[in-house]
């Protein structure tokens, strides 16, 4: 994609000049083994939402790094509330990052996974019936999927009253998707942080100041509070991008700005 707002790294060690996309790429990576990565953007006091949408807080340098974690990942993981109120249409990437996928040994595309308890999901929204690969949907052994629905993805069935996202993750990773990104919402992420499923945050922080209103990134039931240690913190215009995990087997250092283009 064309770079607009220059994205510098500004910790650990500062390097000089815009990152370019292989840079950028090297920074995330995909990880050693296999890995839940969680992608959310909020304001400078909290907000997940400004005006009900994720859209208001985010711009283009935070474009950039969530279509390329895109790239990066095997398995797009969503919750269905974030889903149906987003409108999420299907997954695509442009020709030189399904290049880079191919390259790489990795399906074109990766696979869209839904997780929703009650299976209230419309079989015609673009996700599902324009799905470069067929979606998979966790969801409650008994729930029972509306009309239609089967017919345009895969159930996984993983628990007797509740979705058990150990049981559901376990299972993308038996069918080979180890590198899985979730982009939200913040249900589906207290859920995660409660069951201790979450090695990395990505976290843009936009310079503004949403008010009192809207909820935090994450929600649900409370849990006992978790490290994870920073590896990196990204600049572009004040949009700060920071990246949580808890393994330290990352890149550490991205490629010279010289590098051939890879997405
Ligand atoms: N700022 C950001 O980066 C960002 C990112 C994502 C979303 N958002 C915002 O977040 C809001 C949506 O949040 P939300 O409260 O609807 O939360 P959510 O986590 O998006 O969705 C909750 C729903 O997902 C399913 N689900 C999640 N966790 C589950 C679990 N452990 N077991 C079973 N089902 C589970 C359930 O669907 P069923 O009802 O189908 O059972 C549940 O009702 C929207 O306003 C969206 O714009 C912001």
């Amino acid at each position: 994609m064309s770079v607009g707002t220059p994205i510098e790294r500004i910790w650990p060690a500062p390097v000089t000049g815009p990152l370019t996309d292989p840079q950028l790429t090297a920074l995330y990576g995909r990880a050693s083994r296999p890995h839940l990565r969680v992608n959310f953007v909020a304001s400078a006091d909290g907000a997940v939402t400004l005006d009900g949408y994720s859209a208001g807080l985010s711009g283009e340098p935070d474009k950039r790094v969530f279509g390329m974690l895109r790239m990066l990942c095997d398995g797009l993981l969503v919750a269905a509330g974030t889903l149906r109120h987003e409108g999420y249409r299907a997954v695509r990437l442009d020709a030189g990052r399904r290049a880079w996928r191919r390259e790489r040994g990795l399906a074109e595309y990766p696979t869209l996974v839904v997780v929703s308890g009650s299976l209230d999901l419309d079989p015609a929204q673009a996700c599902f019936a324009d799905a470069p690969v067929r979606p998979l949907v966790l969801t409650r052994d008994d729930a029972e999927p509306p009309a239609g629905l089967t017919e345009v993805v895969d159930l996984v069935r993983c628990g007797p009253d509740r979705v058990d996202l150990t049981a559901g993750l376990a299972e993308l990773r038996r069918r080979g998707l180890d590198q899985v990104l979730c982009e939200g919402g913040p249900h589906l992420f207290g859920a995660l942080t409660a069951a201790d499923l979450v090695d990395e945050l990505c976290l843009t922080v936009a310079p503004l100041l949403a008010g009192a209103g809207p909820g935090r990134i994450t929600a649900g039931a409370a849990s006992a509070p978790r490290q994870l240690p920073l590896r990196h913190v990204l600049a572009a215009d004040g949009v700060l991008m920071l990246r949580y995990a808890r393994d330290a087997d990352e890149p550490a250092d991205p490629p010279s700005a010289g590098a051939a283009p890879a997405a």
